[in-house]
């Protein structure tokens, strides 16, 4: 089935996704036969303790698993059409990662990450400046012209993920992976981001998962929230159940972490 066959996508499901490692002979799983479903015009957090495996599920779903890591098991489909991983990536799905510096070609300009996008999603051409100039001016880069020609080394990381935030704009993907899109971030420019990614999901209807285990973060930004332990969801709910009225003990841990981090600032 091809992209272009899916004119407005409103769900991507990812059914059954189970990924495993083997260390020192053992076989271990890192995500055990997970479903979720995120829709258009939604934030959708995965939230979790470190390691629980959100990140692993962002990979597994897209196919980008590091070497040793397997998914022996899954399904993604958009609007109920099964698509292959080179589908999904850069096409229907675009990522926001943690560390901006490293996702960063070091001796690549923004403009040929941008031209490389464009190449990767079909937009045509490829090359066209006054697309990558509006995607920049979106996400607050007013001297556009000038980043284009910069160097990862020449900019600060608010600026590096305001590019990425651009590249996933330029690449036309309905939906967004964004992990921990804030976490090497000053506090200030975390703001700053958060704001920015939720007023594009506002504008543009897009679809975003976004995984953090900062709960001020999801409290502030999103609609659902889906809790992992152990590389399983345990529990799905709307952002006002998770905080008023939390079900499973993974999910009472990350609220109790997060209103004692609160209570500790404010006394
Ligand atoms: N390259 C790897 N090979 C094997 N196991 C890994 C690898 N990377 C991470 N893991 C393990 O996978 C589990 C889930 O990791 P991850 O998805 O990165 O967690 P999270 O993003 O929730 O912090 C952890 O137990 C981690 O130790
Ligand atoms: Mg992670």
């Amino acid at each position: 089935m091809l992209t272009s066959d899916i004119s407005t996508p409103r769900t991507l499901e990812i059914r059954g996704l189970s990924v495993c490692a083997t260390r020192r002979g053992h076989h271990i799983d890192l995500v055990r036969n997970l479903s979720l479903t995120l829709n258009t015009g939604e934030i959708l957090a995965l939230v979790g303790a470190s390691g629980s495996g959100k990140s692993m599920t962002c990979a597994g779903a897209q196919g980008v698993l590091p070497p040793g890591v397997i998914s022996p098991h899954g399904h993604v489909l958009v609007d109920g059409v099964h698509l292959a991983p080179r589908a999904l990536r850069g096409r229907l799905v675009s990522t926001v990662l943690q560390n901006p510096r490293s996702a960063f070609n070091p001796v690549r300009t923004m403009f040929d990450h941008a031209c490389e996008v464009r190449r990767v999603a079909a937009a045509s051409p490829a090359g066209d400046k006054t697309a990558v100039r509006e995607a920049f001016l979106e996400v607050g880069l007013e001297d556009a012209d000038t980043v284009m020609d910069l160097y990862p080394f020449e900019m600060s990381g608010g600026m590096l993920q305001r590019v990425m935030i651009a590249l996933a704009i330029l690449s036309g993907a309905p939906f967004i992976f964004a992990d921990e899109p804030t976490t090497d971030l000053d506090l200030i420019v975390q703001a700053r981001i958060l704001d920015l990614l939720s007023g594009l999901v506002a504008r543009r209807g897009l679809g975003m998962l976004l995984v953090t285990h900062d709960m001020g973060v999801v409290a502030r930004l999103a609609t659902r929230v889906a809790v992992m332990e152990a590389g399983q969801i345990v529990e799905e709910a709307p952002v006002a159940d998770i905080f008023h009225a939390p079900r499973h003990p993974a999910t009472r841990a990350l609220v109790a972490a997060h209103l004692k981090l609160y209570e500790g600032a404010i006394a």
